[in-house]
């Protein structure tokens, strides 16, 4: 079993491939302390790690120093307003106004597989690939019940944890924050890395130090966010992508979020993750249950690579769902670059003919289709075809599309409505906003309040009748703005805050019921590009718009910051026109393919204007692009360059799990004068197998590729690239 309780020591140990994780029970009292998390151990008690013969000694031994023994220990769930002044994970608010509370452990068990959480989405698997552990502890005061649930998948180096908080008084409870982890780091010597942006600007790598006092990252918009995503990893100070110790945790959750590194007094670090208390609130009436959202941790004893490949093989296998989950996607164009508003059944037949007989599969039509939307100022809502510009209607473009032999793709902003729609004539108490307050617009447009069934109902239907009326293959599911003016008419003033959450667990019961009901559509996510690139979305959609920003230069740091987390398989890129719309570069079109094969790989421009050079490239970008999906799907993803540092090349290297074929992409960014070739090792090979460069047929070890390296030559000129493509002989 990878979860054993230890009687003597009343210890738990879980072990993962390489990771153990291990808590106890210590003192009268019954406190849930940590006591380790690294590279697998095989002892059963190691809890002289804990320092329980030191002062400040457990309560039992001297209740006199309380205060400090509980500022001080290591405690598994922290909770506030007792005597531990770090971050806490859980605090209350009482109907006498108290906010304290503190929970020991009760019961435990052990059982094969995973459980769902209610509502929530989640990493899952079944009975071979992992095994939970369900701690019970209780705020006696209170009459709380606090269950830590712990998963650990068997073969890889990831353990995941949630929490459900359960009211066992008979009286109400409002609990004031709720965070899904903690560990308690006994080190401070470490470097934090998050991932950082802004619309069209997502996805940048920081790498700090550990200092004492706290540095988070957060999200309270509503949306995981541009700014920042819902991830964090701690690493040796030394740490690099191939070497040292990395601790990745990672939020299954789509809506505000907190990931906190707390530098405490003793050198140790504290690191809680989970839903932002920032204007949080949740009443548990009693015997009502809540359910905080999945972390996951990875950890990794080889440098932020593996803790990137552990992240890609769980995602890949044990959350992203449906279809093409493991399949290759079908090529499609999108008219937003290529005609934004202004498009009829006519443009769109005229781009599908081109598109069909240059080899692409499906045509995306993007925003401008329904209401009146000729520009982003009005219509949101109103999901009814405009017949003035469909001529014939929906089902007659569809059909036109399919003729051609292309499947038909359409895109929806399902949470929104125009002050300018129909919908919102009718019921402009649908949106979130606060009675008598005028809302923020954004865009020009309201969040509909999707915490309110009858709000979902609508949207369900009138997105769904659409799907109903046409032969549709695949939906963009976008976003476009944040929350604010957070509140609604319906809810009591004391369930209010509950918004917030209400309004994400709105979003994924529309997905769950759209992904029941269209098995067979593709559905990608999308929030102004990547304003909600995270698991709890991937849970419901195989891939993601990565970025609005479809440069492929810009695309190099975007793409690789969310490859520290997410699979290549997951990130929507389209090779797009230039000058690029977002940032006036301009690229060769061969590379706008190149980094696009890191990504789900399709096309975003007019190709009836594009020059016949392009277009000739595009039949062999879509042949590169089969010959190498598989690989790049679903093989293990090796980072070489880090444009971050080094802004003259980019490398990612794409080794099968059977280690008998690489492929190398390689992009020159700033081409450098009077220089030699440029020698790239590779890695993830076998070192004793041999290796043909399919290009020129030389054969080499795979010690000679991974410790001498390959020479990249003969690239003139800025934002060039290169494959390189070997295998096994
Ligand atoms: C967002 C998306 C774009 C496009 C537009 C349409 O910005 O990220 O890809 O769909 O909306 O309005």
């Amino acid at each position: 079993m990878p979860i054993h309780y230890y009687e003597k020591s009343k210890s738990f140990k879980l072990d993962a491939k390489d990771t153990s994780y291990i808590m106890a029970v210590v003192d009268e009292e019954k406190f849930l302390g940590h006591v380790y998390f690294g590279e697998r151990i095989p002892d059963e008690d190691v809890n002289y790690l804990m320092r329980l013969d030191e002062p400040p000694y457990v309560p039992s031994k001297n209740n006199r120093d309380r205060m400090s023994f509980l500022d001080s220990f290591p405690t598994e769930y922290p909770t506030s307003g007792l005597g531990d002044f770090r971050e806490p994970c859980l605090k209350v608010l009482t109907k006498l106004g108290a906010t304290a509370c503190g929970i020991f452990y009760k019961s435990h068990k052990i059982y094969k597989g995973k459980p769902k959480l209610n509502g929530l989405p989640a990493t899952f698997g079944n009975e071979d690939d992992c095994t939970t552990l369900e701690i019970t502890c209780v705020d006696n005061h209170l009459n709380l019940e606090v269950i830590l649930i712990y998963t650990v998948f068997e073969d890889l180096d990831v353990i995941t944890r949630s929490v459900k908080v359960k009211n066992c008084s008979d009286e109400d409870i409002i609990l004031t924050r709720v965070l899904s982890a903690c560990v308690d780091f006994d080190r401070i010597d470490m470097d934090m890395v998050t991932l950082h942006g802004s619309w069209a600007r997502e996805f940048h790598v920081k790498r700090r130090k550990v200092e004492l006092g706290k540095q988070a990252v957060s999200s309270s918009r509503g949306e995981t966010s541009h700014q920042a995503n819902p991830f964090l990893a701690l690493m040796d100070r030394n740490a690099t992508e191939d070497f040292g110790e990395v601790y990745g945790f990672n939020l299954v959750y789509s809506g505000n979020f907190l990931a906190q590194v707390e530098g405490c007094q003793f050198d140790t670090t504290r690191v809680v993750m989970g839903i932002n208390p920032f204007d949080f609130g949740w009443k548990l009436e009693p015997q009502e249950e809540f359910v905080a959202p999945e972390v996951v941790m990875v950890y990794s004893n080889e440098g932020i690579g593996k803790m990137s490949r552990t992240f890609h093989d769980l995602y890949r296998n044990h959350l992203i769902r449906g279809e093409y989950k493991n399949k290759r996607r079908p090529v499609l164009i999108n008219s937003w670059e290529a005609a934004y508003f202004d498009f009829d059944t006519d443009k769109l037949l005229r781009l599908a003919r081109e598109a069909s007989k240059l080899g692409i599969e499906m045509l995306v039509m993007d925003d401008g289709w329904f209401g009146k939307r000729n520009s982003d100022n009005c219509s949101l809502g109103d999901w009814v075809v405009n017949e003035e510009k469909l001529k014939g209607g929906l089902k007659y473009l569809v059909d036109e599309v399919n003729k051609l032999g292309m499947k038909f793709g359409i895109w929806f902003e399902p949470e929104m409505v125009s002050p300018d729609s129909d919908l919102y004539r009718a019921h402009p108490d649908w949106c979130i906003h606060i009675d008598g307050r005028e809302g923020t617009l954004c865009r020009n447009q309201y969040v509909l309040d999707l915490s309110r069934k009858e709000v979902r109902d609508y949207v369900y239907e009138s997105v769904s009748n659409i799907l109903r009326s046409a032969n549709i293959k695949y939906v963009k599911w976008d976003m476009n703005r944040q929350l604010s003016d957070v509140g609604n008419c319906v809810l009591p003033p004391d369930r209010q805050r509950e918004i917030w959450h209400r309004y994400v667990l709105g979003v994924y019961e529309l997905m769950d019921r759209l992904t029941t009901e269209f098995p067979h559509i593709l559905l990608e996510n999308c929030s102004g590009g990547g304003g909600r690139f995270d698991p709890g979305m991937l849970y419901f959609s195989p891939q993601i718009w990565l970025s609005d920003d479809t440069d492929a230069i810009e695309r190099l740091k975007i793409q690789h910051g969310a490859s520290y987390v997410y699979p290549v398989s997951t990130m929507g890129a389209h090779i797009s026109d230039c000058p690029n719309h977002i940032i006036g570069r301009i690229t060769p079109f061969e590379t706008r393919g190149l980094v696009a094969l890191s990504g789900t790989f399709g096309y975003e421009l007019d190709v009836t204007k594009i020059s016949q050079e392009d277009k000739d490239m595009i039949p062999k970008q879509i042949e590169m692009y089969n010959k190498y999906n598989n690989l790049i799907y679903n093989g293990d993803l090796y980072r070489i360059g880090n444009p971050f540092e080094n802004i003259e090349f980019e490398c990612v290297e794409y080794v099968s799990k059977d280690k008998n074929e690489a492929l190398v992409v390689y992009i020159q960014i700033l081409n450098r004068s009077n220089y030699h070739s440029r020698r790239i090792p590779l890695k993830g090979l076998q070192k004793d197998a041999f290796y043909r460069n399919e290009e020129t047929n030389e054969v080499f070890s795979g010690s000679a590729l991974m410790n001498g390296g390959i020479l990249i030559k003969g690239l003139q000129g800025d934002f060039r690239g290169k494959l390189f493509h070997f295998v096994h002989v």
